[in-house]
């Protein structure tokens, strides 16, 4: 594994110690240098130190310039423009010469991992047990996996947990339902997802039925709540039932959803049961929670509800209970103390954000959350349908996400078919489904992920815009033309001129791990797929302008398909970062 730095970062160091150079007192000081317009780079540093230093900037600009070595390797050109900004153009061999090491380099495309890495714990796809997912699962599963991607990429070790809710006064009722009509759930290894989910909603409507009209039924399962939270063995198997059954339910939505989901990352809400009543013990000792009309409360002096009454975190119920506040402090506990996690991000629905305000304060003040961790509840925003309301069927009903996920492979199916005329069938079908689950993430991991998205199917498989669709038509039509050339290998060749659609491709692949970077530490997937449909623009731009297999010379064809390989394999990585797939054909 050969790291690459990039261009930015050598042009930068070069300004750098031409700064010190011209002033000493200008050692360490940012040269503020970005992408720019008129040349490659443009470094706007100056102007702020020659405010400091009381120099003209045009002149100590023109110092600094004289301190910068041009040619071959590196910085070809460097002017003074404005009242003191350096245009700094990058040497064609310079250009050519990182990608060739980029390629060489395979996977990691010369991006090296952080050397000072931690260790992040994401909290993402939490389903709750005998329920429905709707689409604010889907965000929270399409956004944690990108995030996780992203993250891997970068060195940190990421650990994943799926705090799906499996515990409460829900399954008082549920349980003693199966109790008294035993048999009513199929064996969970004898039902695919779909039986799995129909079987849990008939048993739920049941259940609902006769609790809301039978008083004994109620009391009988409030006292079988009471027999779960004591740990009732006959209990606690029917309401394993449950959590089993769901479990294949919510393995085939993620199935569908092409993501990884690991079986020892899914601890859901009951795992810290255990912990709670110390949880509890420690926060009344410490003085953190107090007694409030029975129950073990938090109290926050911001936070603040109606008529100006405090709201505060409830740890403990009047009766005893335990909620969820409590389970996620106890998770907390567990998450830094035996996962050693330096950071824990929640991809949790933005209605969730004063929950974890509380309990990430409730944490702080009870030292479990140091100053070296960080938490932080990546909170995103709701679906809205086409029509920018709240996401609903005509009916009005909540819409299925495995519905939603199945038209969405229909629609892409058309898409595929239309295209492309000389695919069988079940190639049809494999890259539909490729396509249009793409097509979900990345309309989701596009928006910024604070933001409301809406979830638009016409939009999503448009072939043109900012779709996956278009990214990956992109790509395929590289790999078409990688096939095309034949014995023709791709190879770099340095000391060829570039023409400027080469180099506004060749300097935006510098960038790729900058980008990933970038957006892993803001926890911003939408940056990664900005960047990659500006790589497919320009990759569009490049191949408009210059001929590929008929350039006038061999070399020329070597370097020109060198550029659609590393394209190529840069749209690939960064698209599976996100979680999406790139067919080889479309
Ligand atoms: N199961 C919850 C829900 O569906 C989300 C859980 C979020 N994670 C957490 N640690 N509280 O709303």
């Amino acid at each position: 594994m050969a790291s690459v730095t990039s261009l930015t970062d050598s042009v930068q160091q070069q300004l750098a110690s031409a700064l010190t150079a011209t002033r000493p007192e200008a050692a360490g000081a940012d040269p503020l240098l970005r992408r720019s317009d008129r040349a490659d780079y443009q470094a706007n540093g100056i102007l702020a130190l020659a405010k400091k230093a009381k120099a003209n900037p045009r002149e100590l600009a023109a110092e600094v310039v004289a301190h910068i070595t041009t040619g071959d390797e590196l910085i070809k050109d460097v002017e003074v423009s404005g009242p003191g900004f350096l245009n700094i153009t990058v040497a064609d061999r310079a250009i050519t010469a990182n990608l060739a090491a980029r390629l060489a380099d395979g996977e990691r495309l010369g991006v090296p991992p952080k050397t000072d890495a931690g260790v992040t714990v994401v909290d993402y796809a939490q389903p709750n047990v005998a329920k429905e997912m709707h689409v604010g699962h889907l965000r929270s599963a399409v956004i944690g996996d990108a995030l996780r991607g992203m993250l891997d990429f970068t060195g940190e070790k990421t650990i994943g947990r799926h705090h799906i809710g499996d515990w409460g006064t829900q399954f008082g009722m549920l349980i003693q339902y199966l109790f008294e009509h035993p048999g009513e759930l199929a064996p969970a290894e004898d039902v695919d997802g779909e039986q799995a989910m129909s079987n849990l909603n008939r048993v739920y409507k049941a259940s609902r039925a006769v609790f809301d009209t039978d008083e004994e039924f109620k009391e009988r399962a409030r006292k079988r709540v009471v027999a779960l939270q004591s740990g009732d063995k006959e209990t606690l198997e029917l309401w394993q039932q449950f959590v089993d059954e769901s479990k294949v339910y919510f393995y085939s939505v993620f199935e569908k959803l092409d993501m990884e989901i690991r079986d020892d990352e899914i601890v859901g809400e009951s795992a810290y049961n255990e912990g709670m009543p110390e949880t509890a013990r420690l926060l009344e000792e410490m003085g953190v929670a107090v007694r409030s009309e029975g129950a073990l409360v938090v109290f926050f002096d911001e936070i603040r509800g109606k008529d100006d009454q405090p709201v505060p975190l409830i740890v403990q119920k009047a009766d005893g209970g335990f909620g969820y506040a409590a389970s996620d402090l106890t998770a907390i506990r567990n998450r830094v103390q035996d996962l050693h996690a330096s950071t824990l991000l929640y991809v949790v629905d933005v209605r969730q954000s004063l929950h974890f305000r509380m309990v990430f304060e409730t944490a702080r003040r009870a030292g479990w959350l140091g100053d070296e961790v960080t938490a932080h509840n990546m909170a995103y925003g709701t679906v809205l349908g086409a029509d920018g309301k709240p996401f609903k069927t005509r009916a009005g009903e909540t819409v299925r996400l495995e519905d939603l996920l199945d038209e969405a492979v229909q629609r892409a199916a058309e898409v595929v078919r239309e295209k492309a005329r000389d695919l069988t069938e079940d190639e049809i079908q494999e890259r539909a489904a490729q396509v249009g689950i793409g097509a979900v993430k990345y309309a989701d991991l596009s928006t910024s992920p604070s933001r409301d998205y809406k979830f638009d199917l016409d939009q999503m498989v448009s072939l043109n815009g900012d779709t996956s669709v278009y990214l990956q038509y992109a790509y395929a039509r590289i790999r078409s033309i990688l096939r095309k050339a034949g014995e023709v290998r791709p190879a770099a060749h340095p000391e060829l001129a570039l023409h400027e659609a080469e180099r506004a491709l060749g300097l935006h692949l510098d960038a790729f791990g900058d980008t990933v970077f970038e957006a892993a530490a803001e926890y911003a997937p939408h940056k990664l797929a900005a960047y990659l449909y500006q790589l497919a623009s320009l990759y569009t731009t490049f191949y408009d302008k210059c001929p590929v297999l008929k350039a006038e010379t061999p070399e020329q064809v070597e370097n020109r398909l060198f550029l659609c390989d590393l394209t190529a394999r840069t749209l690939h990585r960064g698209m599976a970062l996100l979680g999406i797939r790139t067919p080889e054909r479309l």
